[in-house]
């Protein structure tokens, strides 16, 4: 046990320790953002420096690149990649069902196209973000700067329908000034304390014009890996060997759940 970090910081590198066994040999590799998703940019820097290991990775931010490329890696863009075999990234919250609340560090976007374009996501994260029912964390929502006043007030407006606890809404701030995307975009942080249901949320949330996305990913982690401070990690779905494959991949679920007719998805609000 490396004593000279800190509890969470220990969980967190276990974490992404214990992911790197689901990356294989030539993958192509989306690469999340934020402290947790570095640990695992390090490690698969070390493991490519060894040798005999090569995989072509897909940063979700600049911060990412910049880091993947320091460690050696070899990236490319999610254009030129097509499609991904797996997403390793950090998350916010998580509850019981594997929906989560991501987008702490500004990246929510990239990260859920990158996601949504790989075959499986993991979720690299530590005790501190399970939670039973997402919301305690604020949750990020991506929103074009033209009119981004009148697109928060309608966003509050929404939330008065909605299954949540609290309804306000604050414009994130980097020093004094508006923090701004890698797609040049705003963030509001919704301070709900509870959601009810996140997938009715992220639906009425993504209609409205002035949002490009929000922070609620559902059937979209396949796996959780919960780093220990003492080194050790916690997998839920429990697997036997090391596929992350639950009997319904989130993939396949997704494009099943999407087929089906999500006409009552407004039911309780309008
Ligand atoms: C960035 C994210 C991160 O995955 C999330 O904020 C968790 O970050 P960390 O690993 O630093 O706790 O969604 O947009």
């Amino acid at each position: 046990m490396d004593a000279s970090m800190s509890a969470g910081e220990r969980a967190k590198k276990a974490s992404a320790e214990r992911a790197l066994c689901f990356v294989e040999d030539g993958m192509r590799l989306g690469l999340g953002t934020g402290s947790t998703a570095a640990w695992l940019v390090k490690l698969l820097g070390e493991r490519t420096r060894q040798g005999g290991f090569e995989i072509t990775c897909v940063p979700t931010s600049t911060r990412t690149a910049d880091l993947a490329q320091e460690c050696g890696l070899k990236i490319t863009t999610l254009d030129e990649a097509g499609w991904l075999d797996l997403t390793i990234d950090g998350a916010d919250e998580f509850d019981p069902d594997l929906s989560l609340i991501k987008g702490g560090g500004g990246a929510l976007l990239q990260e859920k196209i990158v996601a949504t374009a790989s075959d499986k996501m993991i979720v690299i994260t530590d005790p501190s973000k399970e939670v039973p029912q997402l919301g305690a964390f604020p949750l990020p929502v991506e929103i074009v700067k033209f009119g981004w006043e009148t697109t928060k007030a309608i966003v509050e407006e929404m939330l008065e329908s909605a299954d949540v606890a609290g309804r306000q809404a604050t414009l994130r701030l980097n020093r004094d000034e508006p923090f701004v995307t890698d797609e040049g975009h705003y963030i509001i942080d919704l301070h709900l304390r509870r959601i009810g249901s996140p997938a009715k949320l992220s639906a009425l949330l993504n209609r409205i014009p002035g949002v490009v996305e929000n922070g609620i990913f559902v059937n979209i982690a396949d796996a959780i890996v919960i780093g220990l401070e003492d080194g050790g990690a916690r997998v839920i779905p429990e697997i036997e060997n090391e596929s992350p494959t639950k009997p319904e991949s989130a993939k396949t679920r997704r494009k099943r759940e999407d087929d089906d007719s999500d006409q009552n998805l407004f039911d309780d609000i309008v």
